[in-house]
């Protein structure tokens, strides 16, 4: 899960790829580097660390060329340094390339190429293509020898390569790991996102799997991997009414919390109407038709959203719903019966878990994808998507991803239904109308955010948490305290309240933090019950509940609350609440809030 680039044409392509890098960094950023053809050399400039430090050096040096391209990384095979950061070479450094995927059979490649005298200067798996393209050079001619290379090639992966000796050429090829190209008025882009080159076109060929593209100037044509020919349509992109700016706010995670209300308006509008209660958020009817179990795959905070979609799913459409996190699903036995629909749930769409799960049941089950990208491969792979409308989400930790989802999945099970005749118009009208006061709740949320920041101030030294909730509310404690892991790396744990006595509440001891969800809902009571447990055994209660609820406030140390909304609705506001908690708590510890260590808002490994 890296983030690649590509440039040639009339502009100095140094300018093209830092920016492009830039915008590619939440793919990656512990190594970034750049390589482009100077009198029949290949130069390379690479630092470890962020785009912002290859830049220095770039300007440092006054490049001036038509022709590069760059990589920004997440390290999976070797660590993050600078010997391991892209692009990387053959031995006579007469090739250069930068790639995003994992190169599965390197190994076994690296030997055979050690065998045949090959000299390695990385511990990358990526850096066995630079040799195999030069040992095949040796025999073929150009385009021969990179069908040669991928075509051994195991795992998945997006190539940009470029050649000493033809400082014309560039050549992209995708397979498994995301790949856009784009043309305007003669010049040429490569990028792993269409958010890296946005800014310069309108229109783009958005890859498909085993494409490889090869450009010689300015003329370009697509191939597959067996070398024939093929058409690709270019798309107009949809460029988004969200700025990829922080509009004045410190953090990117901090602007995407407030443009929550807005995204839940974008993402349920034109979906539903109040008049009559119908719902159609664009998916055909047949898709429901004789369905008897609903499956989740999702991962992070995408498999939270679904677990809260779950409770929609089964009350509202009144489908036995499971949700199972991707990464797990290949290692299930299963014979999925035709009657089982899938939902698979992921913002960037590039998820590698997701998109292995759906493609093990693609072909024999109905799936639906709901993504934020538009382009995105499991948008592409899917029959059936519905996107989330909230525009790029930047920060490595997702937050209004996460609401727009669940919004979603509540029109796709009032949808469902609607079909099924499981809820009355009446009640169907009903949630429709709570559901448009959401994002106006959130904003009074929101406009809390000082109290947050203040307790944020008490809290942030401490070295654990333990979050609770139940029924809905307790995806939205696994979430809050994911939350808190990515960004301010405090290790926090979620429980379900009801599993504290069967283990957990040993590790509660005199002052140890704990953050109770506990709206009004079915469930309130028993958590009541549980937070009382924790205080009594010295637990610091850190409560999101209901306005007015003196019991929740008497047990309580700091208490947040929220207007009282129908008990489906309330994760909506408590999560804000969480969000805002993890967010301060980081900025107190003073962490890189957006692109927390270790972490790549894009994962595409498995
Ligand atoms: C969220 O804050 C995380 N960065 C991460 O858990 C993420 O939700 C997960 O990797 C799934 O991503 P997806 O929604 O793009 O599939």
């Amino acid at each position: 899960m890296c983030g690649i680039v590509g440039y040639m044409g009339k502009e100095n392509a140094m300018d093209i790829i830092i920016n492009g890098l830039k915008h590619l960094e939440y793919r990656g950023y512990d190594s970034a580097g750049v390589a482009f053809v100077e009198k029949k050399k290949i130069k390379k400039i690479r630092e470890k660390g962020k785009v912002d430090l290859l830049k220095k050096e770039i300007d440092k040096l006054k490049i001036i060329t038509h022709s590069a391209i760059g990589h920004t990384r997440w390290a999976t095979h070797g660590s993050p340094s600078k010997e391991n950061t892209h692009p990387h070479s053959d031995c006579k450094n007469k090739i250069a390339l930068v790639h995003n995927g994992i190169i599965e059979n390197y190994l076994e490649l690296k030997n055979l190429l050690k065998s045949k005298k090959h000299k390695f200067s990385s511990d990358t798996d990526t850096e066995v293509i630079a040799h195999l393209l030069e040992e095949n050079l040796k025999h073929y001619p150009i385009f021969d020898s990179i069908l040669n290379t991928i075509n051994i090639l195991k795992g998945s992966f997006a190539l940009l390569f470029i050649f000493a000796d033809y400082p014309e050429l560039m050549i992209g090829v995708r397979k498994n790991s995301p790949l856009v190209f784009a043309e305007k008025d003669g010049d040429s882009f490569f990028s792993s996102d269409i958010i890296g080159i946005s800014t310069y076109v309108d229109r783009a060929y958005f890859l498909e799997d085993e494409t490889i593209v090869f450009l010689n100037k300015s003329k370009f044509s697509f191939f597959d991997f067996k070398g024939a020919e093929k058409k690709i349509p270019a798309k107009r992109i949809e460029k988004s009414s969200f700025f990829i700016e922080k509009k004045g706010f410190k953090h990117f995670m901090l602007k995407e919390i407030f443009e929550q209300p807005e995204a839940i308006r974008e993402t349920i509008q034109d979906r539903y109407s109040i008049e009559d209660g119908t719902i159609n958020i664009g998916i055909d009817k047949s898709l429901f038709e004789g369905i008897d179990k609903i499956k989740i795959l999702s991962c992070g905070t995408s498999y939270h959203a679904g677990l809260i979609g779950s409770y929609f799913l089964e009350s509202f459409g009144g489908v036995e719903t499971s949700v199972i996190l991707s990464s797990e699903y290949p290692y299930k036995e299963l014979k999925e019966k035709e009657t089982t629909l899938f939902i698979a749930i992921s913002q960037s769409g590039e998820t590698a878990d997701t998109l292995k799960a759906i493609r093990k049941v693609k072909g024999k089950n109905r799936i639906i994808a709901i993504t934020n990208v538009p382009e995105s491969s499991i948008t592409r792979e899917s029959d059936n998507y519905v996107l989330t409308h909230c525009g790029p989400e930047i920060s490595v930790a997702a937050t209004k991803t996460f609401t727009s989802q669940v919004a979603l999945l509540f029109l796709l099970s009032l949808q469902l239904s609607q079909q099924k005749n499981a809820l009355n118009k009446k009640e169907i009208i009903k949630l429709l109308e709570e559901l448009r006061k959401i994002p106006v709740q959130m904003e009074g949320v929101l406009n809390k955010s000082s109290l947050i920041e203040k307790s944020a101030s008490k809290f942030y030294q401490k070295e654990n948490f333990l979050y609770i909730g139940r029924w809905i509310n307790y995806p939205v404690a696994m979430e809050g305290s994911l939350k808190l892991k990515e960004i301010s790396y405090i290790f926090s744990e979620a429980y379900s309240g009801g599993q504290l006595k069967h283990g957990p509440i040993s590790l509660i001891d005199e002052g140890t933090p704990l953050i109770a969800i506990a709206p009004e809902d079915r469930a309130k009571v028993k958590i009541l019950s549980n937070i009382e447990e924790a205080k009594t055994r010295g637990a610091e209660i850190i409560s999101i509940g209901t306005k007015g609820d003196s019991e929740l406030l008497s047990l309580s140390d700091v208490m947040f609350s929220i207007p009282p909304v129908n008990e489906f609705l309330s994760p909506f506001l408590t999560i804000v609440y969480a969000q805002l908690f993890a967010y301060y708590i980081a900025l107190r510890r003073g962490v890189d809030i957006d692109q927390p260590r270790n972490l790549a808002k894009s994962v595409t490994v498995e």
